[in-house]
């Protein structure tokens, strides 16, 4: 099969990651007998950089041609990068949220799975992270704050700033059922996270998923205040499967959960569509501060391209060896600086990619 696929190397550490998990892809293209197909695409400030804007409708219409999307990470040092010196929304952000809405990605898949050998870089409690976990979180990436209303104005001479939290029924419907969808795959489970004591969007949020839950009877809904979760993700993370929730509350529990899998660099992403299409990007932002020195960990990113395979090519088998193949490296000992244990061996960016390629064949 010839995978034709798009791919945004970005900013900051961008470049270095998405070039090791294209080395994966064509190490598992190679041992299964396929081809991979790439169309470079410009995204963020690299897209500023040469265009003037983070999003051209060039980017959009060539992405739309592509199987799926394969990206690095955009943005820079907000502090230092002159991108930040354009209106917000220029910035690179501005266009990470146009592409996603352009092409309608509104399911965002991050799971966060704690490796046995990870154990080490994991900050809580052995008891804790006994028997390690494995959960989903759905995060709805096309609505809610990220995409309403906002403005500043001058109110009465005082400086007001408005975000507006907006969903409709039809998103909350569409992104329940994917959630289920995935549930029936997994541990049928799913816990339903909003701020239903405080928000109407949650309240409405609250009512969708359980009218979605009644097509889907073998499932064991939950539902739970987003504060609370944020707290059992310490407290007990093995009682999650699939944790389905808004944009902005998806933000940040994925963060959250990301650091109990040891490392950001270990969260792989998926943002699908309705149909095939996604778009793959490791979970963690672009790292300016590390970029360039050749020690970034490129694991989430390849661990991205496996899902790509998985959900947009349907090459189950071939998604199954780039994951036994990461599972292999952290077992024979070897880690990134972030992921670094005593008694392990590190390496850099480039060699984590070189082993991982050379264990699927
Ligand atoms: C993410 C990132 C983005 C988001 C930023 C870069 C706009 O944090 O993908 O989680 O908030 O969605
Ligand atoms: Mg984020």
């Amino acid at each position: 099969m010839n995978l034709n696929i798009g791919v945004i190397k970005g900013d900051g550490i961008g470049p270095e990651i998405v070039a090791e998990a294209m080395k994966v892809l064509d190490a598992a293209a190679k041992t299964y007998g396929h081809t991979c197909d790439y169309t470079q695409l410009l995204l963020g400030g690299a897209s500023i950089d040469v265009h003037g804007v983070p999003l051209t409708d060039e980017t959009i219409a060539e992405a739309k041609k592509c199987g799926a999307v394969l990206m690095g990470s955009i943005g820079g040092d907000a502090k230092t990068s002159p991108w930040y010196q354009l209106e917000p929304s220029k910035r690179p952000e501005a266009g990470l949220l146009a592409i996603r809405k352009a092409l309608n990605l509104f399911a965002n898949l991050r799971p966060a799975i704690l490796y046995d050998e990870l154990k080490g870089a994991c900050p809580l409690k052995e008891e804790i992270t006994e028997g390690g976990f494995d959960l989903m979180i759905m995060r709805e990436l096309t609505g809610g704050l990220y995409f309403g209303e906002r403005k500043t104005v001058k109110e009465d001479g005082v400086l007001t700033a408005y975000d507006s939290l907006t969903y409709n029924e039809n998103e909350i419907r569409r992104i329940a059922k994917r959630a289920f969808d995935i549930a029936m795959k997994r541990g049928k489970k799913v816990t339903s996270v909003d701020k239903a004591n405080v928000l109407d969007s949650s309240r409405l949020w609250r009512k969708v998923v359980e009218e979605v839950a009644e097509d889907y009877p073998e499932i064991a809904l939950e539902h739970m205040l987003v504060d609370n979760c944020a707290m059992q993700l310490v407290k007990n993370p093995k009682q999650f499967d699939v944790v389905l929730t808004e944009n902005m509350f998806g933000d940040i529990l994925s963060d959250e959960a990301s650091m109990v899998t040891g490392s950001i660099g270990m969260l792989a992403s998926a943002s699908l569509n309705e149909t095939k299409f996604g778009l793959y990007e490791p979970s963690g932002g672009s790292a300016p501060d590390i970029a360039g020195k050749g020690i970034a960990n490129p694991i989430a990113t390849i661990l991205s391209a496996a899902m790509m395979l998985r959900f947009s090519f349907d090459l189950d088998k071939e998604a199954d060896a780039i994951e036994s193949a990461v599972a292999k490296v952290l077992k024979e000992g070897y880690r990134t600086i972030d992921i670094m244990s005593e008694g392990k061996t590190q390496v850099g960016t480039a060699e984590m990619g070189d082993l991982i390629a050379s264990y699927i064949a």
